[in-house]
């Protein structure tokens, strides 16, 4: 078994972030800057935020977290993102999901410019990624796609299972590894909760990608031996073992599943610090207009 760490790839990328920042913010006369909009109280979406922020500022962007109380409205909210989207100052967006139930995840997500949408999530860059064209890839799938290409996994021709088909994670997914690039060109299976017979479908894979939101989903009855597996999940517990007071559980159940396993992500220390990774080099790319050409 090896370990897919998240710690060593995530370190040495955002070096590497670091030292392009420095240039590009001496070329541009003022450094990136990601907005950051959190609607609410949600704990996990606080600490993820928080996160996202210190990591900016670790590389060199400048970071702004917009707080909101539960109770905005949506047009507020819209005519916020209006706002910054005329902002020139502003790089890249990103609104935390999930929203409190009176706001349309789908409006606010399309409100965004697509050119500053470097979470990925808007219509355009999605459809954009499927046709392999430029544009800006959901952060955790594209912090999986470069820890398989730091540590040279071939997954050309290979079975890759899926494990939950939402916009953030699994759908994204098993766009990039069907697509003619590399890592790519995997034969893929899309699972969700109306599979039928999810155990022998994950059992196909030679490589797994759980992204279910389930503690310990995926067993070790469920691995092929050598199967290279992606543990996306961070299911929250609290927890009188840690000085945070709370444990995260993936969706795979590592004790067992690790000895099968070619290749894993172990949780933490894995996906987590791989998809802040994917938002900085998105947040890099909108304020150098590689993606998007500056007007
Ligand atoms: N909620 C869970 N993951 C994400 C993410 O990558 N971006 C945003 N905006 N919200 C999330």
């Amino acid at each position: 078994m090896n370990l897919l760490d998240g710690k060593e790839v995530s370190t040495k990328i955002k070096e590497d972030i670091k030292r392009e920042t420095a240039e590009l913010t001496e070329k541009l006369g003022r450094k990136p800057h990601l907005v950051a909009i959190l609607v609410g109280n949600d704990g996990g979406s606080e600490t993820y935020v928080a996160s996202k922020m210190r990591n900016c500022e670790q590389v060199g962007f400048d970071s702004t977290n917009l707080h909101y109380d539960t109770d905005i409205t949506e047009e507020a909210l819209l005519n916020k993102i209006k706002e910054i989207n005329a902002d020139d100052s502003i790089d890249g967006l990103i609104v935390q999901l999930p929203l409190p139930k009176h706001i349309d995840p789908d409006k606010v997500t399309e409100a965004i410019d697509y050119r500053k949408d470097v979470d990925g999530f808007h219509p355009i860059n999605l459809g954009r990624m499927q046709r392999n064209l430029p544009c800006f890839i959901p952060a955790t799938p594209y912090g999986i796609m470069l820890m398989l290409a730091h540590y040279g996994i071939d997954t050309a021709g290979k079975k890759a299972v899926v494990v939950g088909r939402s916009n953030i994670v699994g759908s994204p997914m098993s766009i990039l590894l069907a697509r003619n690039s590399n890592p790519g060109n995997c034969t893929v299976t899309l699972t969700h909760s109306r599979t039928k017979d999810i155990k022998s479908e994950i059992l196909q894979g030679d490589i797994i990608v759980a992204a279910i939101g389930k503690k310990n989903f995926v067993t070790a009855d469920m691995v092929k031996e050598g199967a290279i597996v992606i543990d996306v999940g961070i299911n929250r517990e609290t927890s009188t073992e840690t000085k945070s007071g709370f444990k995260l559980y993936g969706d795979v159940d590592f004790e067992q599943v690790a000895p099968k396993a070619s290749w894993i992500t172990p949780v933490p220390g894995g996906v987590g610090l791989m998809t802040i990774i994917g938002l900085l080099k998105n947040t890099l790319e909108a304020a150098k207009g590689t993606v998007y050409p500056k007007s």
